[in-house]
């Protein structure tokens, strides 16, 4: 049987799912991985396994398909301490930081997985890199909208020595269109040509960018990850 990246990722949503138990408070994570999480929990509680969950989801598009599915939903106002929460990731570093966002969510996700005991992330192989940036892909900063090319110009030259390029990310393929947030603003994407070296001292001089809401690199946040490949699944815990 030859399996799908989709697969894997089913798998290891799956293989998440199996950390939930009834009466918790659930951190419902965003993006292409995450959804199977969020199907699995709702068709756990329909056939009546689990019961008196509470989901806080992290963007509202996941809010939709929760709704949809009849999960019972919250947020952090009213649920301040999490439980659990499952997400997926596009990057994972061999010391378990991650960067995610390239969906557009990072910010609600950063704020939920922050408040949550345990976060356990469920990615498909492809994802681990050697160190964060490796992938080639974007690292997603969200700005405000206000000047946000003189906010993506100082993010550039913070990491100049790393070859830095940053870039709007827009809608489409014309790519006229900004993509805005769930949160109403913009996204600038960072690419890297090599190492920003050590991932504490670049997030504290990103944020201390005005302009900047946040960033997607989730350091030391992870406790467990979830890794589907083509010989099977893995489990790091932190
Ligand atoms: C959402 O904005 C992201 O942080 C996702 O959690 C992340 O991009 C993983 O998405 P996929 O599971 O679709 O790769």
């Amino acid at each position: 049987v030859i399996l799908t990246q989709d697969d894997l990722k089913k798998i290891a949503a799956y293989k998440a799912v199996e950390y939930v138990e009834s009466g918790m408070v659930l951190g419902l994570g965003t993006g292409s991985t995450a959804k199977h999480a969020v199907d699995r929990i709702g068709e756990l509680l329909r056939q009546g396994k689990l019961k008196d969950i509470v989901g806080i989801p992290t963007s509202t598009k996941t809010h939709e398909q929760a709704l949809s599915l009849g999960i019972p939903l919250s947020d952090l106002d009213s649920h301040p301490v999490v439980d659990l929460a499952i997400d997926g990731a596009d990057e994972v570093d061999p010391y378990l930081n991650l960067v995610k966002g390239r969906g557009g969510s990072l910010l609600r996700e950063k704020m939920v997985e922050g408040a949550c005991k345990k976060f356990v992330v469920i990615v498909d192989e492809s994802k681990l890199v050697n160190y964060i940036g490796g992938s080639g892909l974007a690292m997603p900063v969200e700005v405000i909208q206000f000047c946000w090319k003189f906010t993506a110009s100082r993010l550039q030259k913070l990491f100049e020595e790393s070859g830095c390029v940053a870039k709007l990310r827009t809608l489409g393929e014309k790519g006229d269109e900004p993509y805005v947030t769930d949160n109403g603003n913009f996204i600038i994407d960072l690419y890297f040509k090599q190492s920003i070296g050590d991932l504490k001292a670049a997030s504290d001089s990103i944020l201390q960018i005005a302009g900047v809401v946040e960033h997607g690199m989730f350091i030391d946040m992870a406790t467990t990850v979830i890794v589907a490949g083509e010989l099977g699944l893995t489990v790091k815990d932190k």
